[in-house]
C-alpha cells in the first residue's frame, strides 16, 4: 500500500504543477486585463484547491508509513530523512495553505480585478514553494535530495 500511494503521490505532482500554471497564467491575464471573474475562473482555482488537498492526504498518509521519516535524534539522520521529515512536509504544507487563503480571499473579494488578483499572487507563491520543495532528479543548490521524473525511477 505504501508504494502504490508514494507513486501516486509522485505522479500527482504534475497534476498540481499543471493546474496551477493554468490558473496563474489566467489570473494574471484577468488582473492585468481587467477581465471579469467567471464561474470557469472559479472552478478552475478550485480543482487546484482540491488536488493540492488530496496530496496533502496522501503526503500524510505516506508520511507515517515511510522509512524516510524519523523523529528520534534529527541531528545524526542522514540528509534525506532530514529533507523528508522537516523540509519537505513543512514547506508542502505551507504552500497548501497559501492555495487555501489565495482561493478563499479571491472568493471574498469586492470586484472580478480584486478576485484575480489574489488567485494570482497567493497560487504564484505556492507554486515557487512547491517547485523549490519537490526532490527533483537535477541538482538544485538548496537540496541535497534527488528522485526520479516518474515514481520508481
Ligand atoms: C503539493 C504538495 C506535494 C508535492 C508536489 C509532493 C511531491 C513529492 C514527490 C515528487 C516525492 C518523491 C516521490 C518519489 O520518490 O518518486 C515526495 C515524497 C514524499 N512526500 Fe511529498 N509532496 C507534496 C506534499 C507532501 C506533504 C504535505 C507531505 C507530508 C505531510 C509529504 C510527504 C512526503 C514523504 C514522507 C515523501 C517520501 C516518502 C518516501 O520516499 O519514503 N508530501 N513528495
Amino acid at each position: 500500500m505504501f508504494i502504490g500511494f508514494l507513486h501516486i503521490h509522485s505522479l500527482f505532482r504534475y497534476i498540481i504543477l499543471l493546474l496551477l500554471l493554468i490558473t496563474i497564467f489566467k489570473s494574471f491575464g484577468g488582473w492585468f486585463g481587467k477581465k471579469q471573474y467567471l464561474s470557469g475562473d472559479k472552478k478552475l482555482a478550485l480543482f487546484t484547491l482540491i488536488s493540492a488537498h488530496l496530496q496533502l492526504v496522501l503526503g500524510l498518509a505516506i508520511y507515517f508509513m515511510s522509512a524516510e521519516v524519523q523523529f528520534s535524534n534529527l541531528s545524526s539522520v542522514t540528509r534525506e530523512v532530514r529533507f523528508f521529515t522537516m523540509e519537505h512536509s513543512a514547506m508542502m504544507i505551507i504552500a497548501i495553505i497559501l492555495i487555501t487563503l489565495g482561493y478563499s480571499l479571491a472568493k471574498r473579494g469586492k470586484d472580478d480585478v480584486t478576485k484575480h488578483k489574489r488567485t494570482a499572487i497567493f497560487f504564484l507563491l505556492a507554486l515557487i514553494v512547491i517547485f523549490v520543495a519537490i526532490p527533483w532528479p537535477f541538482h538544485l543548490p538548496w537540496s541535497a535530495v534527488a528522485r526520479g521524473w516518474m515514481p520508481g525511477m
